[in-house]
């Protein structure tokens, strides 16, 4: 299930959800010294990256990951670590721990499988997700189109899987939905008319393979909190 929170301004809507998270990752590392976060890429989150950052949280004691990266340079303009690290990694936030996803050249069975081990200890589950949504419904690197849809939303998939999409540049790494659905507090971040669309879409069916996105809004258990601005 969703609920939907509408702000007319982004520049709100960064403020409220930032407002919002720095509560969570405060009280969560007041009961267990320790917090985790997993934000994902795109455009739109980049305004309350910058909020975020601002806010004085025991950041030493937090660790911020992404929910799906492309398996390329960091230093790539492609890359969700370099968006983070240059938005989000900032300010008050500069000294948060940071859990790479992009970690090494190949990404191997080897190197996943040592991604999946470091993930399940020291990530899971999380405190707070924010998902992003693009166009065709995916969200983080599930992607309708891809081959790895199936494992991906599957109750067996390890937290951390490939994806190969075919409408989206560069190889992915991204956590799995079975992974993802146990976050204590679920965010959806979405900007604009058309996603507003696309929002409306994907409440109005439940086929999940087709908008993966679904899986967060029509899960029982899952309450997300969509964040929605003009
Ligand atoms: C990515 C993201 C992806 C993103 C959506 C929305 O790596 O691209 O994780 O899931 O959140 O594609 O992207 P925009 O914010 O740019 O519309």
């Amino acid at each position: 299930m969703y609920q939907l929170n509408e702000f007319s301004q982004r520049s709100e809507l960064d403020t409220a959800l930032s407002d919002k998270v720095a509560a969570i990752l405060t009280d969560a590392v007041n009961m267990k010294g320790k917090a985790s976060i997993a934000v994902s890429g795109g455009s739109t989150p980049k305004g309350f990256f910058t909020e975020l950052s601002q806010k004085a949280l025991p950041w030493a004691d937090i660790t911020i990951t992404l929910a799906d990266e492309r398996w390329v340079d960091i230093d790539s303009d492609s890359s969700n670590t370099r968006l983070v690290h240059e938005n989000l990694l900032q300010n008050q936030a500069v000294n948060a721990k940071f859990f790479h996803l992009k970690q090494g050249e190949e990404l191997s069975e080897e190197t996943l499988a040592d991604l999946n081990l470091a993930a399940d200890s020291a990530l899971l589950p999380f405190d707070v997700l924010i998902l992003g949504m693009g166009e065709d419904g995916h969200t983080a690197s599930l992607f309708p189109c891809s081959e790895q849809i199936n494992q991906a939303l599957s109750a067996d998939c390890p937290s951390l899987l490939k994806v190969v999409p075919t409408t989206a540049p560069h190889d992915r790494i991204t956590f799995s939905f079975n992974a993802l659905k146990q976050s204590k507090n679920t965010f959806l971040h979405i900007s604009g008319d058309s996603k507003k669309a696309v929002l409306e879409q994907a409440c109005a069916n439940s086929d999940i393979k087709a908008m993966p996105i679904r899986a967060f809004l029509h899960d029982p258990v899952i309450n997300t909190q969509v964040f929605w601005a003009e």
